[in-house]
């Protein structure tokens, strides 16, 4: 079982780079504020994957989220984080495949992905550098 660590000092708010844990795309999103405001405004009800923002990030550390790239639905590498800039209709991530598109908290809202992308086990090892795995 192998780690990835990530230096997040370079990643801007509102950019997402696309790293890699264990031969697998990782997403990993400076989130803004709007971001976080429109996560945080959707009720937990209206999602196919019910989870909150709290829940997919860490606390004191909203605005990061850390992500496999990898489409729920048969497993394409969404769109959004350095895979070209369309983030879809939920200002998230969006699966050219078969048009799944995820919102800012990377939760699945539309077409036929049935969960939201997976959050992997991770530490902030400083305020800036993250241990995944
Ligand atoms: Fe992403 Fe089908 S693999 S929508």
């Amino acid at each position: 079982q192998s780690t990835t660590e990530l230096d997040l000092s370079k990643i801007a708010p509102g950019q997402a780079i696309k790293a890699s844990f264990r031969k697998q795309p990782l997403f990993v999103r400076n989130l803004t504020p709007q971001e976080i405001a429109a996560a945080n405004a959707v009720s937990l009800s209206e999602l196919r994957d019910p989870q909150s923002l709290a829940e997919r990030t860490k606390e004191g550390k909203r605005n990061w989220l850390i992500t496999l790239g990898v489409c729920t639905h048969l497993g394409c590498v969404p769109l959004g984080a350095g895979e070209g800039e369309n983030r879809g209709p939920f200002g998230g991530y969006f699966c050219p495949c078969h048009g799944s598109a995820y919102d800012t908290a990377a939760r699945i809202r539309q077409g036929p992905a049935p969960k939201n992308l997976t959050v992997p086990e991770y530490v902030f090892t400083s305020d800036t550098t993250v241990t995944v795995g």
